[in-house]
């Protein structure tokens, strides 16, 4: 399938907070991204960046404090319950652990067929071979269908909820860290069955993850989180060969590139702390070597920087490029 630059999902200026033990946390601190057509845009940062909670408000699970979210022409924030859940067909989701997201006492056929169940499609007959079909999509067989969940591997539960979110057949799917649990060598697998979906199905994705290397196998473009914010975006080559944002530079100097299957150690054992409190001033300054001694860091509110029609980033001194 031909991909396109049309935008099938839209989040503007998006900010949502949460109270935490010692003060507001600024999960999303006015972040603003597109999906296009048949691409795949990676969302990368360490733990706590506010990854999952950009998932969950894009997902109608969440409601932000402020900014719009369109998912195929329509404004979540405008919808009622229902037309929140009759969207979720064209929206679906595969999270991080293998087994959790899996109901453990049901079938593989029953968890693949509930969301079918849930929009009343087809009947029982149809089900059962839509959801064979469904498994040899993900490279599994017609005998796994009585298997539960504890008899499956990782790389088998994530192929099951990969067969699980395609059964309504969405035009969109979030990713969120859904190869991390696995090892090295399913989660190449695993990838690789994702990426020849997408190019089957026309598929859309938001790819989320802590790891680099997998977002450059994945990626045609990434935004690059920090503490709430985005703090770069733009294709995949430019953030990777010609980063400007002091922190793009800091995750990709640990990360080879070669293949899809880096230690995913490397960027995991970072914590962002909760932000304690936003102004519109760099909040990567206590870690930067560059911006620790500027006064324009510390007190002059950062714009973000159109460097060219895809690549942007918000830095008063960004990294130069020879
Ligand atoms: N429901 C919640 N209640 C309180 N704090 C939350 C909640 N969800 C997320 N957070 C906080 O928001 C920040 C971003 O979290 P999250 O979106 O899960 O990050 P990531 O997915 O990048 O690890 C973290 O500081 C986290 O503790
Ligand atoms: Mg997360």
């Amino acid at each position: 399938m031909i991909s396109t630059d049309t935008s099938v999902a839209t989040v503007s200026g998006v900010s949502r907070t949460f109270k935490g033990k010692t003060g507001v946390v600024h999960a999303l601190d006015n972040i603003s991204f597109d999906l296009k057509s048949g691409q795949t845009l990676a969302l990368v940062g360490e733990s706590g960046s506010g990854k999952t909670t950009a998932a969950r408000v894009l997902l109608g699970l969440d409601r932000p404090n402020s900014g719009t979210i369109d998912v195929l022409g329509r404004n979540l924030g405008s919808l009622k319950h229902e037309e929140l859940r009759l969207l979720r067909r064209e929206i679906q989701v595969v999270q991080q652990d293998p087994f959790s997201q899996l109901n453990r006492r049901h079938s593989v056929e029953r968890i693949i067929s509930s969301p079918l169940i849930a929009f009343d499609i087809g009947d029982k007959v149809s089900r059962r071979e839509q959801v064979i079909e469904l498994l040899k999509a993900v490279g599994l067989e017609k005998e796994h269908l009585n298997r539960r969940p504890h008899e499956l591997s990782g790389g088998q539960c994530q192929r099951v909820a990969i067969a699980r979110a395609l059964a309504v057949d969405p035009k969109i799917l979030v990713l969120d860290e859904a190869v991390s649990a696995l090892d090295v060598s399913v989660r190449a697998q695993v990838l690789n069955l994702l990426r020849q979906i997408q190019a089957d199905r026309g598929l859309t994705y938001l790819f989320i993850t802590h790891d680099l290397g997998v977002a450059h196998y994945m990626a045609d473009e990434i935004a690059v989180m920090f503490r709430g914010r985005i703090v770069e975006r733009g294709n995949r080559d430019d953030v990777f060969n010609k980063s400007r944002h002091h922190y793009t530079v800091g995750l990709l100097s640990s990360v080879p590139l070669a293949t899809p299957v880096v230690s995913k150690r490397s960027s995991e054992q970072v914590q962002s702390l909760p932000s304690p409190g936003v102004d519109d001033t760099c909040n990567y300054r206590s870690r930067c070597a560059t911006g620790l001694g500027r006064e324009d860091c510390k007190s002059v509110p950062l714009l973000i920087t159109q460097g060219s029609a895809t690549h942007s980033w918000r830095c008063h001194s960004p990294v130069e490029i020879a």
